[in-house]
C-alpha cells in the first residue's frame, strides 16, 4: 500500500522510515547521517538587486543507510541541496549537519557524484580512481590496489589503463562510481548520475549501485527526474513544488528488494508509485506546459 506524508508544515522533520519500529525503539536516537533543518538559500539576482529564493524552510532527515531521492520541477533548488550538503555553500537561514556536526565546508565523509562524470581526461581510469585518495595521502601500493578492486567490482577490470576518451558514456559513470566509492564517503550526493545515460545502460549501473551500497550500509541522496529510477532504487522520496522549493510529500517506498531495483521494478505495486509521482508533478497536464 502507498504511503505518503503530504509536508504542509516544513518545519516537521519526516518520519516514517521503511523499516517502521526501529525509528522510536532506541532511547537516545542516533543524528541523521545528513540533515537539513530550516534550510532556505537565497541567492542575488543577476543584476545585483534584490535577491530571489532557491529553496525555502526545507527540514528532512536521513538516516544512517538509507537511500532517499529528491524529486522536482526544474529550477526548485535541488541542486542548491545538494550543493549545501557537500559543503559547496551555506545555507541563508537554517543548518544542514552530518552525523550531527555542521557542514562548514567540503568534508570527506561526502562523495559527490554528477551528471557528468568530471573524470580527468589526462589520467587514466585507475589513476582518476586513485586521484581521492592520493589527495588524501594514502599510500602508492594501497591506492592502486584500492582502485583495482573497485574498478572490478564496476565490471572496468582490464580498463585500468584505458583514458576516459576512450570508454563509452556508461564505462565512464562507472569510473565516476568507482571513484566516488575509493574516498570510502558516508554520504553519497548524487546529482541526476544517470540521467545521461541509455535506459538499459542506466538499469545496469542502478543495479550496481543498489548492491555496493546497501552491501556498506552507506547512506545516498540522490536528485532525478526518472521516477520510476526514484522509486526503484530509494527508501524514501522527496517531492519538491516548485521554485521557492519546498517539500511537499513525503513518500515512503513499501516495496521490497531495495538492493535490487531490477526486481523491484517487476513488483504488482510499483506503477501505483509511479503514476502518485506523476499527478504530484502534473506531468501531462496542460497547466504544467503553462
Ligand atoms: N550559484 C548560484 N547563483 C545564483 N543563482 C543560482 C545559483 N545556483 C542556483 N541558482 C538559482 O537557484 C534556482 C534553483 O537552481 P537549482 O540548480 O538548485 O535547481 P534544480 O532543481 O537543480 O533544477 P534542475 O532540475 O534543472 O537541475 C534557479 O533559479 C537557479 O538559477
Ligand atoms: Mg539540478
Amino acid at each position: 500500500m502507498l504511503r505518503s506524508i503530504q509536508l504542509k508544515d516544513a518545519n516537521v522533520v519526516a518520519e516514517g522510515y521503511a523499516d517502521a519500529g526501529q525509528a522510536h525503539s532506541v532511547a537516545a536516537p542516533l543524528p541523521f547521517a545528513i540533515e537539513y533543518r530550516g534550510v532556505t538559500r537565497r541567492f542575488k539576482n543577476r543584476q545585483g538587486k534584490g535577491e530571489m529564493t532557491a529553496v525555502s524552510n526545507v527540514s528532512i532527515g536521513i538516516k544512517a543507510g538509507e537511500f532517499v531521492s529528491l524529486i522536482g520541477p526544474s529550477g526548485c533548488g535541488k541542486s542548491t541541496l545538494l550543493n549545501m550538503g557537500a559543503g559547496l555553500y551555506a545555507p541563508s537561514e537554517g543548518q544542514v549537519t552530518l552525523a550531527g556536526k555542521p557542514v562548514r565546508g567540503p568534508s570527506q565523509q561526502v562523495a559527490f557524484m554528477l551528471q557528468k562524470d568530471l573524470l580527468m581526461p589526462w589520467r587514466s581510469i585507475q589513476k582518476n580512481v586513485e586521484l581521492g585518495m592520493q589527495i588524501r595521502g594514502r599510500g602508492k601500493a594501497e591506492r592502486a590496489e584500492v582502485a583495482r578492486a573497485l574498478l572490478a567490482r564496476c565490471h572496468l577490470k582490464g580498463f585500468e589503463n584505458h583514458y576516459p576518451h576512450q570508454l563509452s558514456g556508461g564505462m565512464r559513470q562507472r569510473a565516476a562510481l568507482a571513484r566516488t566509492l575509493a574516498v570510502e564517503p558516508d554520504v553519497l550526493l548524487m546529482d541526476e548520475p544517470f540521467s545521461a545515460l541509455d535506459a538499459q545502460t542506466k538499469m545496469v549501473l542502478q543495479q550496481d549501485l543498489a548492491q555496493m551500497l546497501a552491501a556498506e550500509g552507506k547512506t545516498a541522496l540522490m536528485i532525478t527526474h526518472d521516477l520510476a529510477e526514484a522509486i526503484a532504487l530509494s527508501d524514501r522520496v522527496f517531492v519538491m513544488s516548485e521554485r521557492p522549493g519546498t517539500i511537499i510529500e513525503e513518500i515512503t517506498v513499501d516495496l521490497p528488494h531495495r538492493d535490487n531495483p531490477i526486481e523491484r521494478r517487476k513488483q504488482a505495486g510499483m506503477n501505483e508509485y509511479v503514476a502518485h509521482l506523476m499527478e504530484l508533478l502534473k506531468v501531462g497536464r496542460d497547466d504544467h506546459l503553462g
